[in-house]
């Protein structure tokens, strides 16, 4: 187990601000809480990058059954087929029955989804059995949700966002979290006190090489509050979307999975509809299974993509309806009209995360968490596509009702006198290593043996480097990237734990060494807390 802090401090010396309500993070989660909490006290919300993250990026949509043929027994049965098992059927119920109204308070608030013949516009994705999802600006609804989100709370007079600074830390004593120490981008330490504090920091996807994730997305939440004693489950199952560009010297850019909803097939690199034999729903089973169809045909055929095929869709103008991916694809001579596009899975959503109780509660006291930094097993061992953005609303909401309960009755006064402090961790030797060479080392261990494919050999050998490499982090922290660097070897190596811990095969997390889902031994989830580790059952519908 690694220090408690990765800093030095002393309380009585650091300067400090405080809230009623600390928020970390400004995807839909983070904004829509700090939203909901600004109408029971003060707010602040700290954020690498107002903006910037996964939300901004969300493409295909926001699933709920709005649909006059829809119901939420409908949307409640594809997750859990989606979960493989392990989802919390009670969790997925306040997900489904609660989000329409969520989005009907996102409208209210100004976002403008697409609408067709003066309703609203529904599209399909993997693993639905029908359209329900939403979507903005064509493929931009994560754009137009960050957008209203972000305006309404810089527009509130009871939220403070304080932009271009990173949590390092924490501040707990005895089981109780007081608020966060965080750094600014020349390495100032300030204490951001409250009574209530909200992870909402998101995913990790940064832990691999390739990924659709945000530079930002360094998993800094779920180190904090593994480093505060918090408990993390499912860490083994991580989503790989199908579909990211595929281009030499090209990010790794999305191609939301609405244009399969929409007819796109998708072609080995001799042309042959693989997914036709694979699934009775084909390009549009659930993505753990498209993911590893895709690779299966790639190794068959040597290849290290396969190919999209948008020229099936029919009845639609695909620049209009798909803007982002036709100006993406065009910027690398790929016109979609015409162009098959070379598509391969990258890691995309995190299952795994800070586990939580349906108020958004974790095992720290004074400690919330919501959206993809938690893990309330809604999504189970696989997500289904467009269930993240309603996620964030819904436990967002949660989980402000929640926090203003139970936040502490205390005084300003009194977390102004806090007494806490921390020694400089023991590992003050100068790093000889460059941190970027030392993210990227991280970020190769894990693509290579913790990836879409595992196996027991290459997930110790993954452990052993990423030991390796811990040794070489040590250090001063002086810079934020020093802190996100920690904090994906933090996360990698529970991701790693955790997978070495599953033996069997089950959603985002495929063992070739145990290639079966096992309910028989597997009905559970790992939680991992320091050093130990236990299993929980899954709880029954
Ligand atoms: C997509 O548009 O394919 C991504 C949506 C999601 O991850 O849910």
């Amino acid at each position: 187990m690694e220090a408690r802090y990765l800093v030095g401090f002393d309380l009585a010396q650091t300067d400090k601000q405080v809230a009623d309500f600390l928020v970390i993070g400004s995807g839909v989660a983070g904004l829509f809480a700090a939203i909901k909490a600004s109408q029971h006290g003060r707010v602040l919300l700290l954020t690498k990058e107002l903006l910037e993250g996964n939300t901004r990026y969300a493409q295909g949509g926001i699933a709920a059954a709005i649909g006059p043929a829809d119901s939420w027994q409908g949307h409640l049965a594809d997750t859990l087929v989606a979960g493989a098992g392990l989802c919390d059927e009670a969790a997925v119920t306040i997900l489904v029955q609660e989000g329409p109204t969520r989005i009907r308070e996102l409208i209210a608030l100004g976002a403008r989804f697409d609408r067709q013949d003066d309703a609203i516009a529904l599209t399909k994705e993997g693993g639905h059995s029908r359209r329900r999802i939403l979507h903005a600006g064509g493929d931009a609804t994560g754009l137009e949700i960050e957008r209203v989100l972000a305006g309404a709370a810089l527009a509130n007079a009871n939220i403070r966002v304080v932009d271009h600074i990173y949590a390092v830390d924490l501040l707990t004593d005895q089981g109780q979290c007081y608020g966060a120490l965080a750094m600014n981008p020349a390495g100032a330490l300030t204490a951001y006190l409250a009574k209530a504090t909200i992870l909402a920091t998101g995913g990790a996807g940064q832990v691999y090489k390739h990924t659709t994730n945000s530079s930002v997305v360094t998993g800094d939440g779920l180190a904090m509050a593994y480093r505060a004693g918090a408990e993390v489950m499912d860490a083994e199952f991580f989503q790989f979307h199908p579909t990211a560009l595929h281009v030499a010297g090209a990010p790794n850019a999305l191609i939301t999975e609405a244009v399969r909803g929409e007819g796109a097939q998708l072609l080995d690199i001799n042309n042959r509809r693989f997914m036709l034999a694979v699934h009775p729903m084909a390009e549009l089973a659930p993505r753990n299974v498209v993911a590893r169809a895709m690779v299966q045909a790639m190794e068959a055929t040597a290849s290290d993509h396969v190919w999209l095929d948008m020229r099936p869709i029919q009845g639609l103008d695909l620049p209009t309806r798909f803007p982002t991916v036709f100006k993406t694809c065009q910027r690398y001579g790929i016109d979609i009209r015409h162009d098959l596009i070379p598509v391969a899975p990258v890691a995309h959503y995190f299952m795994g995360g800070i586990r939580i109780n349906y108020q958004g509660r974790t095992n720290v006291r004074g400690l919330y968490a919501c959206g993809e930094a938690s893990c309330l097993a809604i999504h189970g061992a696989n997500r289904l596509a467009s269930n993240s953005l309603l996620d964030g609303l819904v436990f967002g909401h949660r989980i402000a009702e929640c926090a203003q309960r139970y936040r502490l009755h205390i005084s300003d006064e009194y977390l102004l006198q806090l007494k806490l402090s921390a020694p400089e961790p023991a590992r003050l030797a100068k790093r000889t290593a460059d941190i970027m060479e030392l993210r990227q080392a991280i970020q190769q261990t894990m693509w290579r043996e913790v990836g879409l494919t595992r196996n027991a050999a290459g997930l110790e050998r993954a452990l052993a480097e990423l030991q390796a490499i811990g040794r070489q982090l040590a250090g001063p922290v002086e810079q934020p990237d020093q802190v996100e660097t920690i904090n994906l070897h933090t996360v990698s190596t529970l991701i790693t734990r955790a997978a070495l811990l599953r033996t069997e095969s089950r959603g985002g997390h495929f063992r070739e060494d145990f290639p079966e889902q096992n309910d028989q031994d597997w009905l559970k989830h790992i939680v991992l807390q320091g050093d130990s580790w236990a299993l929980v059952e899954q709880k029954r519908g």
